[in-house]
């Protein structure tokens, strides 16, 4: 698979080249572009020592030529995916907007392919809103991003904005290379995901962290090897997922109303959604005044979908989630049991940078033979992608056992 690798002008674009040196290793071939700003921190001859091809450097070469004039075109069509890192604010708000001005942004316009961005810079520009929202229109567009480190930064800030390891990174750009099966076709999968929010009042809500990310990645994995499939999502602020409808909810109640339609017609349920377990029956409708007394809520418990589907699901295959901050698989397990599923995927969300609203995490797969399969932390999708390795081995089991 040929890979076009953009680095872009930053102190970590030294790092780029043992990218580059990464990446060949998996197998990938690799033609470098260098941004103007690039040759001011890493020399070209640096890549095209590693790659053994010619580097480039600028939209317009010396060639007066038609060939020079369209080589962007020629390298958008020859390469399978461009991975750009470092990737600068500057670059990503260039890719945000369609400005297309050097050879890397002229590229990126004439490109059809998977897309991987490793952004680095200085905390303070990484949480700006300009930049925050320009990452937001790229996850939208489909976009992979691996988020950058925390640590000691060249300006000397702390915080978030160091390039992601390059073993990090190229790890992250093989695991996405790997043709995706078609093993879930004639399958329906109905996924939940996010959270739930229990009205108070007319204006506030009880609610959880869960960003939902977790779930859509699954439903955009599973659709991607061919299943139907229906997501449920409780509020979060992502676009629908490529190939799977779906039904927005907000409270658990809806949440169950809407599994229940779709659970005749679906053959695998997967839980992800972090359901709210109380809900203020009654909830007033109007705003209640603050008093100067202390308040207590009185909350009811809120429908256990997972343990009703348990109850329901015949020949159907079950996946649920746990969420735990301690003892993961003896909770894990004692959710198997009680709601009886196939399978629960447990996340030990008190991990910092896995679990709740990160896009990366780390879990431990808990099935019904005692066997606990733990899946190294990842990109949720590539975590999903493991999920759903492990269902259609449950599936296949479990249509050969009728
Ligand atoms: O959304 P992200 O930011 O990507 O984060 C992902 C995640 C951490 C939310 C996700 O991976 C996860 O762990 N989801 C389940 C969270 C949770 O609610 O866990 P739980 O242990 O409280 O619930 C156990 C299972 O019962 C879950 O499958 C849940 O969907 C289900 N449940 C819980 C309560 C309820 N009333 N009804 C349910 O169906």
């Amino acid at each position: 698979m040929n890979v076009a690798l953009g680095v872009c002008g930053g102190v970590a674009a030294y790092k780029s080249a043992e990218l580059a040196r990464a990446l060949m290793e998996r197998g990938f071939s690799v033609q470098a572009i260098l941004t103007a700003s690039a040759t001011e921190f890493v020399r070209p001859l640096t890549f095209a020592a590693l790659t053994g091809r010619k580097v480039i450097t600028a939209l317009f070469s010396a060639e007066d030529n038609l060939a020079s004039a369209i080589e962007h075109i020629r390298v958008a069509r020859e390469n399978d995916i461009l991975v750009v890192a470092p990737a600068t604010a500057d670059v990503l708000a260039k890719f945000a907007h369609g400005i297309a001005d050097d050879f890397l942004t002229t590229t990126y316009l004439a490109f059809t392919g998977r897309v991987v961005l490793a952004p680095a810079m200085n905390t303070e520009m990484w949480n700006h809103p300009a930049t925050r929202e320009n990452v937001r229109i790229l996850r939208d567009r489909g976009h992979e991003l691996i988020e950058p480190e925390d640590g000691i930064l060249a300006c000397g800030a702390i915080g978030p904005g160091r390039l992601a390891d390059p073993v990090r990174i190229a790890d992250f750009v093989a695991a996405g290379a790997i043709p995706t099966p078609r093993d879930l076709e004639g399958e329906v999968v109905l996924i939940t995901a996010g959270p739930t929010q229990e009205p108070i009042d007319a204006v506030r809500y009880i609610s959880n962290r869960s960003s939902g990310k977790m779930g859509y990645a699954l439903a955009e994995e599973a659709a991607a090897r061919g299943a139907r499939v229906i997501l449920v999502s409780g509020p979060v602020h992502l676009a629908e997922p490529r190939g799977a409808p779906t039904i927005r909810v907000r409270t658990a109640s809806e949440m169950r109303a809407a599994v229940m339609e779709h659970l005749e017609e679906s053959s695998i349920i997967i839980k992800a959604a972090a359901v709210a377990d109380y809900h203020r029956s009654n909830a007033p409708r109007t705003k209640e005044k603050k008093t100067a007394a202390r308040l207590s809520l009185e909350l009811d418990p809120t429908p256990d979908i997972l343990a009703e589907v348990g109850t329901k699901k015949n020949d159907r295959l079950l996946v649920g989630f746990a969420a735990e901050t301690d003892h993961l698989v003896e909770e894990a397990r004692r959710k198997l049991e009680t709601k009886n599923c196939d399978m629960v995927v447990a996340n030990l969300v008190s991990r910092e940078g896995a679990g709740f609203e990160s896009d990366e995490n780390e879990v431990v797969l808990v099935l019904r033979t005692g066997e606990t399969i733990p899946v190294k932390r990842a990109a949720k999708r590539v975590i999903a992608r493991r999920i759903l390795d492990q269902v259609t081995k449950l599936r296949l089991a479990l249509n050969t056992s009728r």
